[in-house]
């Protein structure tokens, strides 16, 4: 699919049946009807960056900020692995109290139970990235957000797009699988725009993909803004299972947050992974990267129960493998 005909498929409506159809047909055809569930521990809400969208931006001081140390992160852990979970991720701001020392303790520690180990704690230099691989990290999920670089210096005045890009070429070289994504529905964000953000998950040959619709957060300066539409952010998930056949596509919070059926959507339309909580309630509530996140009240075990059962629902089996990706190279 060229560039032409991504643009034509994200503008035109009338066949997007067939294109969840199809994305359906894919998923099912490469990485067959197993889901692949991430058990996800959001350690820390201390963030020094500013991105616009974020709830977790440093610039919110009407935000209760957490850390979790190390062995209430092996608690979770442990818990996990007793849930079943083959995968833990850890996510976090971009909190330098952890730093490469504290970073790859947690890593060895955890690595000492059987589970694929991913991080989601944002741009770090090469040297670090090195660090965590040789401590066993096996994946990173950091996120594009948008290619339209315009747009990416207004929602990240103090970043660098060059220095994202370098982050996620460095993360693979050093053989992470690697996770990367983008938001849909920012304000001046262009259909093309997101045409060119599926091109790049291909330039890349990302191995993961999350694709989530913007919510705005009203502690941001986009509180006023217009949120992103779960069908767009839906069929820039279904091209992007066309486009990468065999890779790791989770249905993402944000889109059920938007829709309270769309986990099981975006499952049936390309996706094959869910990264449901394994943390306590007390903290889901302050992981407020925007507002109105599902399973704030429930706790890991009601998680779990509650998004087996509809997995299965539709007919699809829980994996007990670790889920990498298929044919990656
Ligand atoms: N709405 C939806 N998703 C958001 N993210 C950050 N802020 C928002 C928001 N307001 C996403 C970013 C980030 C991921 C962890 O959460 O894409 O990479
Ligand atoms: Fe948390 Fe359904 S997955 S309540």
């Amino acid at each position: 699919m060229n560039k032409h005909e991504i643009i034509e498929l994200l503008n035109n409506d009338s066949k997007n049946d067939w294109l969840f159809n199809e994305a359906d047909k894919v998923r099912h055809k490469n990485v067959g009807d197993e889901v692949h569930l991430r058990g996800l521990i959001e350690f820390s809400n201390i963030c020094k960056r500013q991105c616009k969208y974020c709830g977790l931006r440093s610039g919110n001081k009407n935000i209760d900020r957490y850390r979790i140390l190390k062995d209430e992160i092996i608690l979770y852990v442990k818990k996990a692995v007793d849930m079943g979970y083959k995968t833990i991720v850890l996510q976090s701001g971009e909190d330098d109290y952890y730093d490469a020392d504290k970073m790859t303790e947690i890593i060895s520690e955890i690595k000492k139970y059987d589970v694929a180990l991913t991080l989601s704690i944002g741009e770090k230099t090469y040297d670090e990235y090195k660090a965590f691989k040789k401590a066993g990290a096996d994946r990173y999920l950091l996120r594009i957000e948008t290619t339209d670089k315009k747009l990416y210096k207004e929602m990240h005045p103090h970043a660098s797009f060059e220095d994202r890009v370098n982050c996620l070429y460095n993360l693979k070289s050093l053989g992470f699988e690697t996770g990367t994504g983008c938001l849909v529905g920012l304000p001046n964000q262009t259909i093309e725009s997101l045409a060119n953000d599926i091109l790049f998950f291909k330039e890349l040959n990302a191995d993961m993909i999350g694709i989530g619709p913007f919510i705005p957060h009203q502690e941001t300066p986009l509180a006023k803004a217009d949120k992103g539409d779960f069908w767009l952010a839906l069929k820039v998930m279904a091209i992007t299972r066309l486009i990468l056949p065999d890779i790791n596509i989770p249905a993402t919070t944000a889109m059920e947050t938007l829709n309270p059926n769309g986990r099981i959507i975006a499952l049936q339309s390309g996706a094959n992974v869910v990264m449901p909580n394994v943390t306590s309630t007390e903290y889901r509530t302050k992981y407020e990267i925007y507002p109105g996140k599902i399973c704030i009240n429930e706790n890991p075990q009601q998680c779990r129960g509650c998004i087996e059962g509809k997995i299965k629902a539709i007919g699809r089996t829980i994996s007990t493998e670790k889920g990498f990706r298929k044919f990656s190279n």
